[in-house]
């Protein structure tokens, strides 16, 4: 950001911050790419499989998205390490080689998504209401519009979570 740009903005830091939150997520979004690859091919039953499956095609939609926002806010698309994603996917390789052979592997699989899903869910909604705040409000409307699918994705895994922990 200029300096000058920034100078002239009321809301400065708020504004230093919600970059610092697109920087973030933006990353963990790339992150999770990886992790959901991997979900995938572990699932074992095809509604869970399904799930991974749909929510990495929209994954990266939103990569896209959040590109989308660099570019509306006049900023280099650049990531920051998400350190929070990092160790979400580092449990959920854990928990994945803990069940791997056994018949809890897709609830292992379900409850390491959701926590993921309420990671994000948290931070598009702080993105959103800043966002809001400082009147960007095409941009708003992009991370509200992720915060829905997030929204969506957390309950398809409750639904199938709900219908295989039945079968078992
Ligand atoms: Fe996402």
């Amino acid at each position: 950001m200029k300096k000058d740009a920034k100078e002239n903005m009321p809301n400065g830091h708020l504004h230093e911050l919600m970059l610092d939150e697109l920087k973030d997520i933006f990353n963990a979004e790339k992150q999770l790419l990886k992790g959901l690859k991997l979900m995938q091919s572990k699932a074992k039953e095809e509604a869970v499989r399904a799930v991974f499956t749909s929510h990495l095609a929209e994954t990266e939609q939103q990569v896209e998205k959040l590109k989308q926002a660099f570019n509306l806010l006049d900023l280099p698309v650049r990531g920051k390490k998400c350190k929070a994603m990092e160790g979400l996917l580092k449990e959920a390789e854990e928990i994945i080689g803990d069940f791997e052979d056994t018949e809890a592997l897709d609830a292992a699989l379900i409850a390491a998504a959701q926590k993921i899903e309420h990671y994000e869910i948290a931070s598009y909604g702080t993105l959103a209401t800043y966002a809001k705040m400082m009147k960007h409000d095409d941009v708003a409307a992009i991370f509200a519009e992720i915060l829905e699918e997030e929204k969506n994705a957390d309950e398809k895994l409750t639904e199938v979570a709900m219908s295989h922990g039945n079968k078992e």
